[in-house]
């Protein structure tokens, strides 16, 4: 069996999933998929446009107003979730594998998100269950007041390729929780996991028409979704780019939307931290999945007192990383996605270089036999980088960390805030004031304290300033796909 073999490719084209059906574009256009550790093809993809979004749309509106779907109570809704989370926990290789050689990400990370997407879906099942308005009580005489939570009807949501089917699971749980509806938009570069995952709907139980998803291009499908007029509700994930596009199409309908929009993200470290901790720590907040994460901490904020050392230990643990095929069990980083997005990293590790930074491991792309035809850069440490030079400040979504010293709390607080993002910030120290007053004056939606990038179904992750807006997990993920209706009632 080669490493390529996967039962979900024995088909030459994958489909659109509309309607419960598997269809061709209308257009009968496809594109290819490839893996980013070999250049091997994949597949090939329906490449759905305009006209396929419109008919995910029709058979989404559909099945919100008509279908099965408005008639399922909570506790069925919830039932489909709960078997929705057990088909994935029992297909969690098929789907690691898959999104491992669609996206090049270690098949250990891929493997271990399932864990916590089954969690996701399960938390979604039981928020089935809360849905609930309040009565609020007038000044006025003989009126009684309910609010009642109303589902906001025909979601779409468009994502990237950095975790395919993560951010599918993300997008279709509150919607199956709250009874909407939804057209989902893959990442043309990892289109594959979200239409398998389509399918594990279908299997559930989900109604034909509850979840489509068309594969296709951003500028085409995904800008047609983000336009649509009978869509309510849109959620994005990607650059902010691309973010402020989708702002400007969803002007025709005025439709509601959620943002997630990546960073560039502070992680702070002072000298009384448990450095043998933090160091690895450090490393594995920016290298992690090749450094492809919305929330990855590249600005590394360092106590100049115990600079060199922390840099050295940092660039210890990078070197020490393995780069490989991400099938590999032993490997810690995969591949780029793309050759776009390798052009794109390497063009920032030049620009690093032109702007006067130095290089404390890493650098360049891998070459060579075995290398020449993936995409692989390993783990980079830059040092003496300035806050206002271009690696510093813009998101690089690759394996690439900018080592910044600093001297006191108040000025790393001002320089770690200086950005026009606000996803996630760390700190690392044994200070409990310290803890507290960073936690509070660091201006973005998560703040880890002496840990980064956890997650939980149960806790809210999402951006201030031009990171986005909206909430994903938790409870406001929730209240993202409702409607709050005022229902009066004259007693006399
Ligand atoms: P992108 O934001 O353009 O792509 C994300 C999704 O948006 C894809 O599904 C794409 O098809 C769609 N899209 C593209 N143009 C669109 C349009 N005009 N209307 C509607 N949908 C559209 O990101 P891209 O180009 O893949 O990556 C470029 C950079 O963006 C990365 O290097 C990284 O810095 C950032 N990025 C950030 C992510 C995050 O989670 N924060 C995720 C992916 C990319
Ligand atoms: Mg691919």
């Amino acid at each position: 069996m080669s490493s390529t073999d996967h039962p979900f490719l024995s088909a030459p084209t994958k489909q659109l999933l509309i309607d419960g059906q598997w269809v061709n574009a209308l257009s009968g256009a496809t594109f290819d998929s490839r893996n980013p550790a070999t250049g091997e093809p994949l597949g090939h993809l329906a490449q759905g446009d305009a006209a396929d979004i419109d008919r995910a749309v029709v058979a989404a509106r559909r099945a919100f107003e008509d279908g099965p779907w408005p008639r399922f109570t909570p506790a069925e809704r919830q039932k489909v979730i709960l078997r929705l989370a057990d088909l994935l926990e029992n297909r969690t290789e098929d789907f690691a594998r898959l999104d491992t050689l669609d996206m090049g990400g270690p098949i250990r990370r891929t493997r271990g998100a399932i864990g916590l997407l089954t969690g996701v879906l399960r938390y979604f099942a039981g928020q089935a269950l809360a849905i609930h308005g309040a009565t609020p009580q007038p000044s006025i005489p003989d009126m009684f007041v309910a609010t009642v939570k109303e589902p906001v009807g025909v979601c779409g949501a468009i994502i990237p390729w950095n975790g395919p089917l993560w951010a599918s699971v993300l997008k279709v749980g509150p919607v199956l929780a709250t009874g909407c509806t939804l057209v989902l938009k893959p990442a043309e570069d990892a289109s594959l996991t979200p239409l398998m995952f389509g399918q594990l709907c279908l299997e559930a139980g989900v109604p034909p028409g509850v979840i489509n998803v068309v594969t296709g291009f951003g500028e085409t499908a995904g800008a047609a979704l983000a336009a649509h007029l009978d869509v309510d509700k849109l959620s994005f994930t990607g650059s902010d780019v691309t973010g402020r596009r989708i702002v400007a199409a969803s002007a025709g309908n005025l439709k509601r939307l959620s943002l997630e929009l990546g960073g560039k993200s502070p992680h702070i470290i002072f000298a009384d931290a448990d450095l043998a901790v933090a160091a690895p720590a450090a490393a594995v907040a920016v290298f992690g999945n090749s450094g492809q994460v919305c929330s990855a901490g590249t600005r590394l904020f360092v106590e100049r007192s115990i600079a060199e050392e922390f840099t050295d230990a940092v660039a210890k643990v990078a070197a020490q990383m393995r780069i490989g095929n991400g099938m590999d069990e032993t490997i810690d980083l995969g591949p780029l996605v793309s050759q776009r997005q390798l052009t794109r990293v390497t063009g920032y590790l030049d620009s690093a270089r032109a702007e006067g930074a130095a290089f404390a491991c890493g650098g360049e792309r891998l070459t060579g036999a075995g290398w020449d035809t993936g995409f692989f850069v390993p783990p980079t440490v830059l040092t003496n980088v300035q806050d206002g030079m271009t690696v510093a400040r813009e998101e690089i979504f690759g394996p690439v960390l900018s080592v910044l010293p600093f001297d006191s709390e108040e000025e790393v607080t001002k320089r770690a805030n200086a950005t026009p993002f606000g996803l996630g910030a760390g700190l690392w120290t044994r200070d409990i004031g310290r803890a507290h007053r960073l936690g509070k004056a660091l201006r973005a939606g998560s703040v880890w304290v002496n840990c980064y990038n956890t997650l939980d179904p149960a806790v809210p992750s999402g951006g201030y300033k031009a990171s986005g807006y909206g909430r994903e997990y938790g409870p406001n993920h929730l209240e993202e796909h409702l409607q709050v209706k005022s229902l009066w009632i004259a007693t006399s």
